[in-house]
């Protein structure tokens, strides 16, 4: 009787409100394979829920997001993130931040979160900032210079980058919509995966020649 009521104040909602519930949740890690039995689960919505009587403080907690990171790297930028990795207290809840450094002619390369939408506020520094809206709509590029205090949003799924083009290292702190936002960066994906994609594909698709392919490939190799 309770079950049937439940589902009556169930289908009712789903009247109601029929994209509010009548959809599977956002997915919130690449994949997550069905089991039967909790034996071989690792994930639920996420992560399994720690038994609230034993949480603290410290699961809510982060430090250290003041610090430079390092940036002698190919692309002369680094990304500290704190998601429902090094910060459980974010599970199911939706939101995550990053620290973003970057050298002198640093960047942060063309990506995509394929699970969040980033807000983007500069902290120090000049950036030229872009993202480019998909096939439909003309792969459309919406750009603009940040300085310190300017914000700028980058919807979810959209390739978009972050330049510095000041005379100084820059940094920008991130907001991204999911406790486990996923980065796809385009070049390492395309070029760098493992094992990699037939050459003659990518040459194809890039309109390249295929010893130019080669050479990118061994560039990206993990
Ligand atoms: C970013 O900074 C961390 C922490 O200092 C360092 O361990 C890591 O190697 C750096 N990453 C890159 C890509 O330079």
């Amino acid at each position: 009787m309770k079950n049937l009521s439940f589902l009556a104040v169930l289908s009712l909602l789903a009247l109601t409100f029929p994209l509010a519930i009548a959809s599977d949740p956002s997915p919130l890690q690449d994949f997550c394979v069905g089991v039967n039995t909790p034996a071989d689960g690792v994930f639920v919505n996420g992560k399994f829920c720690k038994d609230p009587k034993l949480v603290t403080s410290d699961d809510f907690f982060f430090t250290g997001l003041q610090k430079a990171r390092p940036v002698a790297n190919a692309v002369g930028s680094n990304v500290t993130a704190v998601n429902v990795n090094n910060l459980p207290g974010l599970n199911t809840l939706g939101i995550s931040i990053v620290r973003i450094d970057y050298g002198v002619n640093g960047q942060n390369p063309p990506h995509t979160h394929p699970r969040a939408t980033e807000i983007l506020y500069v902290g120090h520094g000049t950036l030229l900032v872009g993202f480019v809206t998909s096939n439909g709509d003309g792969n459309r590029l919406f750009t603009k210079t940040l300085k310190e205090g300017d914000v700028f949003v980058f919807p979810e799924g959209l390739i978009h980058f972050q330049a510095n083009i000041g005379k100084f290292p820059a940094v920008a702190f991130a907001a991204l919509s999911s406790q486990n936002p996923g980065v796809v960066t385009i070049a390492n994906t395309v070029f760098g995966s493992n094992p990699a994609i037939d050459p003659n594909v990518l040459a194809r698709a890039f309109q390249l020649d295929p010893k130019v392919v080669l050479d990118l490939q061994n560039k990206f190799k993990k």
